[in-house]
């Protein structure tokens, strides 16, 4: 038996201890959110321990509108923050961030987010990848993104917007008009593209919607706890994701879609089949060393007895990156679009006139060279791109010291930087009367607008690989909707919601339409 006094000491004691790591838990807090302080560094108001992530973590926003409530928040061109307890800069000053992700770029080559290429290959995608090995491997693929290439794609995809249309069309009671998600047929339209042009696959998900591809994309998609955590770990705390996967913590989604490239490759190389995607441009890559620059000779043989240049697992984490790069950006712009469209009649007017102008001019076919002409609506689209960044945010690690300009500041290597694509967007400072949809903006002269401020698809040495292709992909999906239907022009004007759920930005609630067929 304890005596009564035993007890109490050892209360005492457990009360010590107690006190003891609350005050090293406070003394830690203090010190790590004092970080900014301490470099001198103008910060936004701290909150404990989630820091500038503190309304996604309670679920309110998504991260890129998180960045954005700090981006409106203040008015310094540099600002430090906390990605929970990890210090971050948010950089609002637009010709700073043009700098730094252009003439700056040997200070910021990579985006420190989670990559490691020995051993887990799809995590070693081009966005994640780093120094060196990303710049070989982005020179490499450069030629597969040329407009020659793009023409030769067109086909297949000029193929999956007829889709889109007579799906809408098998919809539509006769005579009458439909409301449509357009949000979601864009994303069957998208996932076509996606599956098609790059992965080379035959996938009809308009007849299909239950195939293999689809499949492991709602897995991908799909938003369960542990799926956010692995996205944020991804961003915040590489060292966290890569231990993850030391462990063996799977995410059965990636397999999949590494097995899906394996079978198709073997496929490909065993049959000797030639498509004209960019899967046959990555094999041109592994069994010749380059992608050829002449857009007529897409075979893949091997030129170099059979020594391949890049491996199956190489050719995997591209794919899957371009899935993730492609598809929702793809979907949600063009969707946004014609939202926008449906709520300015005048634009609508105009980019119908210059769909159809430049349609009659190619002999009355949509072809590669009718797109391009159409100048109207690739002028909605970069409208678009402002209004609705569909990566609202670009991010970038320090790798050299960096003085900050016409200040004492340094940023410090290792720092992460993050620029809201969305505060600089929407910011009258930078765009006048920035939240009405202006696709004039891009046709006038003199521009009136800050060019450094607008950088829908990145700037730089790392900017989009995709851009032009996503914006084709586009302007064929609005181009086939504005010629088969009327879209109804809204009565009222309304702004739509985000869904706080993933890195892109998304609408909640979908994007309704209303259709009817053009006579
Ligand atoms: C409307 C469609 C798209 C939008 C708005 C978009 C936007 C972006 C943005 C903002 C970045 C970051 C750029 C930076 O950090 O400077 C990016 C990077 C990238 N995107 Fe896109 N994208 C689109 C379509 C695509 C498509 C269709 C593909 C692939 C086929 C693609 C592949 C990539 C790749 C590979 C990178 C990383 C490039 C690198 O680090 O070298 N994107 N995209
Ligand atoms: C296509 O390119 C490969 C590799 O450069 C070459 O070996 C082959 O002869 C070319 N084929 C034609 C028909 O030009």
């Amino acid at each position: 038996m304890r005596t009564e006094s035993e007890q109490n000491i050892d209360n005492m004691i457990g009360i010590y201890l107690l006190i003891g790591a609350v005050t090293l838990l406070y003394v830690y807090l203090k010190w790590t959110f004092s970080y900014w302080d301490r470099k001198g560094f103008p910060s936004t108001g701290v909150s404990v321990p989630f820091g500038a992530l503190e309304s996604v973590a309670k679920g309110k926003r998504s991260f890129g509108m998180a960045i954005y409530d700090m981006y409106l928040s203040t008015k310094e061109p540099v600002v430090g923050l906390y990605f929970t307890v990890r210090p971050g800069l948010l950089i609002r000053d637009a010709q700073i961030a043009h700098d730094i992700v252009t003439k700056d770029f040997a200070s910021f080559h990579d985006r420190g987010v989670y990559v490691d290429e020995e051993n887990d290959p799809m995590s070693a995608g081009l966005f994640q990848m780093e120094g060196a090995s990303w710049k070989a491997l982005r020179s490499k693929l450069s030629p597969s993104f040329t407009s020659g290439k793009l023409k030769v794609m067109f086909e297949t995809s000029d193929a999956i917007g007829d889709k889109l249309v007579d799906n809408i069309k098998s919809q539509l009671p006769q005579g009458g008009n439909i409301e449509v998600d357009i949000k979601k047929l864009m994303a069957t339209y998208a996932i076509d593209i996606i599956g098609s042009t790059i992965f080379g696959l035959n996938v009809d998900s308009f007849a299909d919607p239950n195939n293999e591809f689809v499949a492991i994309s709602k897995k991908i998609n799909r938003k369960t706890f542990t799926d956010i955590l692995r996205i944020s770990a991804l961003f915040l705390y590489p060292g966290l994701e890569k231990f993850f996967v030391r462990i063996g913590w799977k995410q059965e989604s990636l397999e999949l879609m590494r097995d899906l490239a394996h079978r198709t490759v073997d496929l490909r190389e065993k049959n000797n089949i030639v498509r004209k995607d960019l899967l046959q441009l990555l094999l041109q890559l592994r069994n010749q060393g380059r992608i050829n620059t002449d857009d007529t000779n897409w075979s893949a043989e091997s030129t170099k007895n059979g020594v391949k240049s890049i491996t199956k697992d190489v050719i995997a984490g591209q794919l899957f990156l371009f899935y993730a790069a492609g598809f929702e950006t793809t979907a949600s712009t063009a969707a946004f679009t014609l939202y926008e469209l449906s709520q300015n009649a005048e634009v609508m007017e105009k980019a119908k006139e210059d769909v159809r102008r430049a349609i009659e001019n190619q002999g009355g076919k949509l072809t590669y060279d009718a797109i391009s002409e159409m100048k109207y609506l690739e002028a909605c689209i970069l409208e678009t791109t402002r209004k609705y960044p569909a990566l609202p945010f670009l991010n970038r690690v320090c790798t050299q010291d960096y003085p900050v300009p016409d200040s004492k500041l340094v940023i410090k290597k290792g720092t992460p930087v993050i620029i809201s694509l969305l505060g600089m967007h929407l910011d009258p400072e930078n765009f006048p009367d920035p939240f009405s949809y202006k696709p004039e903006r891009y046709l006038d002269e003199n521009k009136d607008f800050n060019q450094a401020a607008y950088m829908p698809f990145g700037e730089g040495p790392r900017m989009c690989i995709g851009a032009r292709m996503g914006k084709v992909n586009v302007k064929i999906a609005i181009a086939k909707i504005l010629s088969n239907f009327d879209v109804e022009i809204r009565k009222e004007k309304a702004e739509l919601e985000f869904d706080i759920n993933g890195a892109s930005l998304m609408p909640k609630y979908g994007v309704p339409i209303r259709l009817t067929l053009r006579k």
